[in-house]
């Protein structure tokens, strides 16, 4: 039986086995696999009062925002943000270079990544929109790490022009790089470990990735870009995500470091960084503990001076590119109960949908819910909380225990801060909320506006229609 702490990461695994087919079969085999491993919300806590997660502001405090801006909204805590910032860099301080390139796609805010700017992160882009972001944002140069895939001429082009660090993601990219963009001086690789690394839930095994290159093209792509006369190298990996075991960091952090220690070897190349990537999970269960920062930290260190300074590699700079560990837990998604539905299960249903949150939709993702004013109540309701798409799976939670709720009240979904408004999409007309930022002295801010009809049509040319035949 699989422990429970693990439940988010085993019901996505579970879900990425059934993508693609119709929501029928899906949620067949979704309670199936819920059942046959004995993951079990309501085994796990009937007849127990909910469990609960602490909020960062006060019912008084979400009434004031609420009353200037209506429901559906993501509400970030910047006070959450920048401490947990601080405690990674702190953790970390002990790696020489050690620098965290904030993951854009979890949440593609400038004034978000200007508050981690300012607390030195750099920015990893994936695609011209990212880069663009970061540009505006002020962030720059080699503070950006551009790792994307299947990448159009153009994004290379940009990128070059912002000096930032181009990742690699195949060795044929090499010669595409340089008959588009001209090769920088620093070049970085993505490194796909296939059969020598397991697999993680999102991601998949890195044998079945598409990602990166395999270990005998890392030498030949490193041997052809010194002939050509690229200067400084790095190397990188994505194989995690949503990982909570810190071991997993510090192993990847080895197979890195001793790579890097035959290719130096092999080619007489110097490596500048390596990039140990992302994935650092967050505790979207109650029951589950954050990942301890010098835990990995501690045995990255003991790794480098084994492989690094063992081989007088050093100085090396050693790279995060993190996402949802980042701005994950300090992101809440705030909705308000529109109507509470009885038939062959008790819903609740949502002034939010799928559009402003998919993981659960999706992934099967369990993300938990305060009833705001309720926490102190016992959990003695099992609901399915819904959205209003014309989906079955745009549910928030299925078969969840909360206190008994009623229409108007508030509820906020926890852990929203990565993956949250980011995916958000149009479907069904459905249109991305706004999204708020309660600064550290109490106030807030509007850093997104809500999407409005307008925006929906924008992309439309109506004029033509008169005419259309
Ligand atoms: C290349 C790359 N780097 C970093 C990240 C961030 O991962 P996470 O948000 O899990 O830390 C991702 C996520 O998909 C990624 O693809």
């Amino acid at each position: 039986m699989l422990a429970i702490n693990k439940g988010a990461e085993d019901s996505e695994r579970a879900t990425t086995l059934v993508i693609g087919y119709k929501y029928t079969s899906y949620y067949l085999i979704h309670r199936l696999f819920i059942y046959s491993t004995g993951f079990n919300e309501i085994a796990i806590k009937r007849g127990k009062s909910m469990v609960s997660k602490q909020l960062p502001f006060t019912k008084t405090k979400l009434t004031e925002i609420i009353e200037k801006h209506p429901t559906p909204f993501h509400l970030y805590d910047e006070k959450g943000i920048i401490d947990n910032a601080r405690q990674l860099k702190d953790a970390f301080s002990q790696i020489h270079g050690f620098k965290e390139y904030f993951a854009v796609k979890a949440l593609p805010n400038p004034y978000i990544m200007k508050l981690l700017m300012a607390e030195g992160f750099g920015a990893d882009c994936s695609s011209m929109a990212e880069l663009l972001l970061a540009e505006k944002t002020g962030i720059v140069g080699e503070d950006i790490m551009f790792s994307s895939n299947d990448t159009p001429a153009e994004e290379f082009i940009k990128a070059k022009e912002l000096g930032a660090i181009i990742n690699l993601d195949d060795i044929s990219h090499i010669e595409y790089l340089e008959e588009t963009a001209g090769l920088p001086e620093i070049i970085c690789c993505r490194y796909n470990p296939g059969p020598l690394k397991g697999g993680n839930v999102i991601i998949g095994s890195p044998e079945e990735a598409k990602y990166g290159f395999t270990r005998e093209q890392l030498f030949e792509g490193y041997r052809k870009m010194k002939e050509k006369g690229v200067k400084r190298f790095g190397l990188h990996t994505m194989v995690a995500s949503n990982e909570l075991e810190p071991d997993y960091f510090i192993e990847t952090a080895r197979l890195l470091y001793e790579l890097i220690a035959e290719l130096s070897m092999e080619l007489d190349i110097r490596f500048e960084f390596v990039n140990l990537g992302g994935g650092i999970g967050i505790s979207y269960r109650p029951e589950q503990d954050p990942v301890p920062y010098d835990v990995i930290a501690n045995g990255v260190r003991e790794a480098y001076e084994e492989f690094i300074v063992g081989n007088g590699l050093n100085p090396l700079r050693t790279f995060l590119e993190c996402g949802r560990v980042i701005t994950g837990p300090y992101g809440y998604l705030i909705t308000g109960v529109r109507h509470l539905k009885h038939i062959y299960k008790d819903y609740v249903g949502t002034d939010a949908c799928m559009a402003n949150l998919m993981r659960p939709g999706i992934y099967g993702a369990y993300h938990h819910i305060t009833v705001l004013g309720k926490e102190d109540q016992e959990a003695t309701n099992l609901y399915d909380v819904t959205g209003s798409l014309c989906e079955n799976n745009d549910k928030f939670a299925i078969d969840r225990l909360l206190p008994e709720v009623k229409r108007g009240d508030i509820l906020v979904i926890h852990d929203t801060g990565a993956h949250g408004h980011a995916m958000g999409f149009n479907y069904n007309g459905k249109l991305r909320s706004s999204e708020i930022l309660l600064r550290k002295d109490g106030s807030f801010v509007q850093i997104r506006r809500a999407e409005t009809v307008d925006d929906y049509f924008a992309t439309l040319d109506m004029s033509g229609l008169s005419g259309f035949e």
